[in-house]
């Protein structure tokens, strides 16, 4: 090859490089910020957001960028939670989610508050002081204490987070749980008051995961049931659907579709909270797996964002590069890291990415 033509090659490649959109990774994405999933999402009358933890966003600056290029919204991964807040009785700690807090107001974020009642995670001395004489108080001053810290801060809360569990076999479908145990079902709405007291404007959820696909139809049945009766005392505002996905489980989209019917005409919202994708059962190959990951999660949000009640998406992390699906038992059995979130560790686009940008392209506007 002639010294010209190879310096044709490189011309030409420089310029394709030009051509190449920045906005292929998180990281030149200031270049078309209409080019984000905040933005599709806001087109439509929906906010998207990420779960994330108070480490990542102060020691990753791209990460975080990533986060305020992409996200409208934050959720705290744990940093909300009884378990984080009060390890031992008395001993308060909020500064954790208040450096999120604070991160989200100074770049014009929303926070969601996320979760007051939760079977999972108590502080070890939880279950024993529920069981004992001073079990409403200890339940109840939780509640007071979390929401009255953070007042207006937060957009919306999960109040209560799993709290049917069919398996268990309980009349209601209720989840057998410290809470359950001592005050029977009542500790849910109960919780819901007490929220309401506090934070009279603040939109107040039921979250739940595990009603996605349909074999969980039991635990749909016993969702809107509970849901109903919150809903004619003025309790709730809204249902949460986790959307923890996974490969292999196949969805019944007009099966889901009339559920979320269903929710909507109690006058409830939803939000999928949490969403993500196991990719456990998909092929190693990498190409292979972001395909069948993506085509998944479209089928997903194509049906959930059609419904008009649907008023927010959280991707429960944003990038492959923290992820809580490469935890056992979620990780993969061959030590692959999973690829369920729609960035890559390395906070480039995926094929996901991609699918959800379609999702919310293809979603009818919301009234606002
Ligand atoms: C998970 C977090 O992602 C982890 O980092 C933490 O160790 C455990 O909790 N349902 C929920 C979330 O409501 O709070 C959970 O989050 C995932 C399942």
């Amino acid at each position: 090859m002639s010294s010209r033509n190879l310096d044709f090659t490189r011309r030409s490649l420089l310029k394709t490089a030009a051509l190449v959109p920045l906005a292929s990774g998180a990281v030149g994405q200031e270049a078309d910020a209409s080019n984000s999933l905040k933005s599709k999402a806001a087109r439509r009358g929906i906010t998207f957001g990420c779960g994330v933890s108070a480490p990542q966003i102060a020691k990753d600056q791209a990460f975080r960028a990533a986060v305020m290029a992409d996200c409208a919204e934050i959720v705290p991964w744990a940093e909300m939670k009884w378990g984080f807040l009060e390890r031992e009785e008395g001993s308060l700690d909020f500064s954790s989610a208040d450096a999120l807090v604070q991160f989200a107001h100074a770049n014009s974020l929303k926070i969601r508050g996320h979760t007051l009642v939760w079977y999972n995670n108590l502080p070890p001395w939880v279950p024993q002081a529920l069981a004992g004489p001073d079990g409403r108080r200890f339940y109840e001053t939780h509640i007071r204490t979390v929401l009255s810290h953070f007042g207006t801060k937060v957009v919306n809360w999960d109040v209560v987070n799993e709290a049917i569990e069919p398996n268990d076999k309980l009349p209601g479908s209720y989840r057998n749980s410290p809470f359950l145990k001592r005050f029977g079902p009542d500790y849910i709405p109960h919780a819901f008051e007490i929220a309401r007291s506090v934070l009279p404007h603040t939109p107040l959820y039921y979250n739940d995961y595990g009603i996605e696909y349909n074999f969980q139809g039991s635990k749909r049945d016993a969702v809107l049931e509970l849901l109903s009766s919150l809903s004619k005392r003025g309790l709730v505002d809204g249902l949460g659907i986790q959307s923890h996905l996974k490969i292999g489980l196949w969805f019944d989209a007009k099966a889901f579709r009339s559920f979320l019917a269903d929710v909507a005409s109690l006058g409830l919202s939803i939000l999928l909270t949490e969403f993500d994708v196991n990719d456990m059962r998909a092929p190693a190959d990498i190409a292979t797996r972001d395909r069948e990951v993506a085509d998944h999660a479209f089928r997903y949000l194509e049906t959930t964002l059609d419904e008009k009640a649907v008023k927010g998406l959280v991707a429960w992390g944003l990038s492959d590069r923290y992820t809580w699906l490469d935890v056992p038992p979620f990780a993969r059995r061959d030590g692959l890291p999973s690829r369920g979130q729609p960035l890559d560790a390395k906070l480039q686009r995926k094929p996901l990415w991609d699918a959800i940008a379609r999702a919310l392209d293809g979603a009818p506007v919301r009234p606002s």
